[in-house]
């Protein structure tokens, strides 16, 4: 396994839209495994192939808080919603930052497992946030966009001053 770098806001590369995954293979098992030890060793919750600079469909997530339950989803799709919840985000992209999204409260998903074997899930609470906020980056997506403008303003020019200071 190996850590990859984890691209971050405003960098363009964040708003490619992924690509479904076609082969199930062992190129595909090694990037799930790096993923989650790039997630762990952030440390963070979930992680899109597009956060590493890999434009296809795979997501991991773990919202145990003790690496005890790792996820993974391939070509993951949101077949269904139910209710709205509030709850505050942060991003491994989007360093630093913290803001309320509202999302939907509950989720059916449909993806496949690293074999390409297809299986469904419902997600609430933090796990539905998480496969929604991971969804989007696959699309491109990023948290932030649900801001006003000036709050995305404001975290342009603070992730930006950052950048700065770390060159
Ligand atoms: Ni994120």
């Amino acid at each position: 396994m190996a850590l990859r770098q984890i691209l971050h806001h405003p960098d363009p590369r964040l708003r490619n839209k992924a690509s479904p995954v076609a082969s199930f293979d062992a190129e595909l098992g090694k990037l799930i495994d790096d993923m989650l030890e790039t997630m762990y060793d952030a440390p963070g919750i979930g992680l899109a192939a597009t956060q590493v600079n890999v434009h296809q469909r795979v997501v991991v997530i773990d919202v145990s808080g003790e690496k005890s339950t790792p996820l993974h989803f391939v070509n993951p799709v949101i077949a269904e919603t139910t209710g709205e919840e509030e709850m505050e985000e942060g991003c491994l992209s989007v360093p630093g930052v913290f803001e309320t999204v509202c999302r939907a409260e509950e989720v059916l998903i449909h993806a496949f497992d690293r074999n390409g074997d297809p299986f469904e899930m419902n997600a609430d609470g933090l796990l539905a946030v998480c496969i929604q906020h991971e969804i989007d980056h696959l699309d491109g997506k990023l948290f932030v966009d649900y801001l006003s403008q000036l709050k995305q303003l404001r975290i342009r020019k603070k992730l930006a001053k950052e950048q700065r200071q770390y060159d």
